[in-house]
């Protein structure tokens, strides 16, 4: 068999795998990334963040266009949903960005292999697929993420039921959807679709929405998406759904089902650690299936790291990308680090919702003395003028300190906006630091500074 020999070989393309492999390759490395697709990116441009983004911006507007616009005196007729079109563009928004990753592998001199990589031996990778061949390498580091988790009595059949992957790519808007699960993937696309025409229900084991996200904020998530005709069934555990005399039909723990003409199953999501070659390599993984790292991402092999959704942590994009740097800088003796504490997280639905730090409940349960300001959008002049007015901003410090120890957005932009929360934060600022920040005027930004001052009850507009 063919072999080739690397410094550092990366198992898997992702924003994990495909930032750790240019960031080593700046720092002077021979690197190899292994991926058996032939679209670099990893879930996250091909079927993840990616065409979700391109179609939520692109419903938005569908949704703007038909109803949003005559309150700015814009009257349009006749607007029409052109639905291959809208998918035609995300698709072409995927093969860019994923052309682009081929082009900075090129760029950074970075071998890819298309094929399946498996551990095979100390420095030893085995690729099988489309290229086969063994690869001698120093450092080998797996960023294989993960994929859809099942859901017990619930077969996804590629066509009816299905996860993310299918519901970014449906040919039609079906009439009524059922989402099963009420995170991150079902807000959003049970987003998508909603804005399109569908009537949605959304089915949740727990009684709240997004799980994680402090509560305030996602008790007024569920109300505005409620106004936008988001129905949701709370407290509701699905035991089990299948096609019945042309409807889906997705039974529920001692309650009616709900029906639907499609199932979106949005339950969570597992490490992708089953088919690497971790056993012979004596790496076990924990009872979720994530592989145990150190501090430096290093496995119990020797010379074996793993970053990204099969480690500990939220299966973020983002996060992984810091792990790929930190993990290759430390590999090479640098201080590379992650400030998991600091890892912000955003849904993209409209308004978006952002949060970065500890919320409310974590630091009451910690028993930590806290202080809390509270701006409504609705304050923000800038708000005002773009007609988007719904949400909130929550800033939680320290009560004797003052440092900020979480930041709870929900309104227009809240991704951008967590932004400078979370740069704050790196720089460990007080409630105190933020608000004395000149902030432009008018901007949605000074709705975190009304909020910074709220926290000493001295917010302006409120
Ligand atoms: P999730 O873990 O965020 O939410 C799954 C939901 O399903 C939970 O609320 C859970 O209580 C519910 N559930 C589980 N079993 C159930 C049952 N039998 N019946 C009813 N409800 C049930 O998972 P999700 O939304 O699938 O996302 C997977 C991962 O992808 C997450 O880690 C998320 O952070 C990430 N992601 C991030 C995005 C972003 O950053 N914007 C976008 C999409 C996904």
């Amino acid at each position: 068999m063919e072999s080739r020999t690397h410094d550092l070989v990366v198992i898997g393309a992702g924003p994990g795998g495909y930032v750790a492999a240019i960031r080593g390759a700046q720092l002077g490395m021979n690197v190899a990334c292994v991926d058996e697709n032939p679209q670099l990116g990893g879930t996250c441009l091909r079927v993840g963040c990616i065409p979700t983004k391109a179609l939520l911006e692109s419903s938005e507007r569908y949704a703007e266009a038909t109803a949003g616009l005559a309150e700015h005196g814009v009257r349009i007729a006749g607007v029409s949903l052109d639905l291959a079109a809208m998918l035609k563009r995300k698709d072409a928004v995927v093969a860019g960005l994923t052309a682009g990753v081929a082009a900075l592998f090129k760029k950074h001199k970075i071998a890819r292999y298309e094929g399946r990589g498996r551990l095979a031996g100390t420095g030893l990778v085995r690729v099988q697929g489309k290229d086969t061949l063994e690869l001698n390498a120093k450092h080998v580091l797996l960023a294989p993420g993960s994929s859809c988790a099942p859901l017990p009595g619930v077969a996804p059949d590629g066509d009816r039921i299905g996860t993310s992957t299918e519901a970014l790519s449906w040919a039609a808007v079906p009439p009524r959807l059922v989402v099963i699960g009420a995170g991150y993937i079902g807000l959003e696309l049970g987003s998508v679709w909603r804005r399109l025409g569908a009537q949605v229900t959304v089915v949740e084991f727990l009684d709240r929405i997004l799980p994680g996200t402090d509560l305030e904020i996602a008790r007024e998530a569920q109300k505005l998406l409620r106004r936008q005709g988001i129905e949701f069934r709370l407290g509701c555990r699905v035991t089990g759904a299948g096609v019945e005399g042309g409807e889906c039909v997705v039974t529920i723990d001692g309650q009616e089902p709900a029906r639907g003409d499609r199932v979106l199953v949005a339950v969570g999501r597992r490490p992708s650690t089953a088919d690497l070659g971790l056993e012979p390599a004596g790496v076990v993984p924990d009872e979720r299936g994530r592989i145990p790292v150190d501090d430096g991402f290093r496995t119990s092999a020797p010379g074996v790291y793993a970053i990204g959704d099969a480690i500990r942590g939220p299966m973020l994009a983002h996060k992984a990308s810091e792990e790929g740097v930190a993990c290759v800088e430390r590999i090479l003796g640098r201080p590379g680090l992650v400030d998991h504490d600091l890892v912000p997280g955003v849904c993209y639905t409209e308004p978006e919702i952002a949060g970065v730090g500890r919320t409310e409940e974590a630091l009451v349960q910690a028993g930590v003395p806290f202080r809390k300001g509270v701006f409504h959008v609705r304050g923000a002049p800038r708000a005002r003028c773009m007609g988007r007015i719904d949400g909130r901003v929550k800033v939680l410090a320290h009560e004797k300190t003052d440092r900020v120890l979480g930041v709870h957005v929900i309104g227009p932009h809240a991704g951008e906006l967590i932004a400078e929360a979370a740069a704050a934060m790196a720089f460990g600022a007080s409630s105190e630091d933020l608000a004395r920040v000149c902030h432009a005027h008018p901007t949605l930004a000074e709705a975190i500074k009304e909020a910074a001052l709220d926290v000493d009850k001295r917010a302006i507009h409120a």
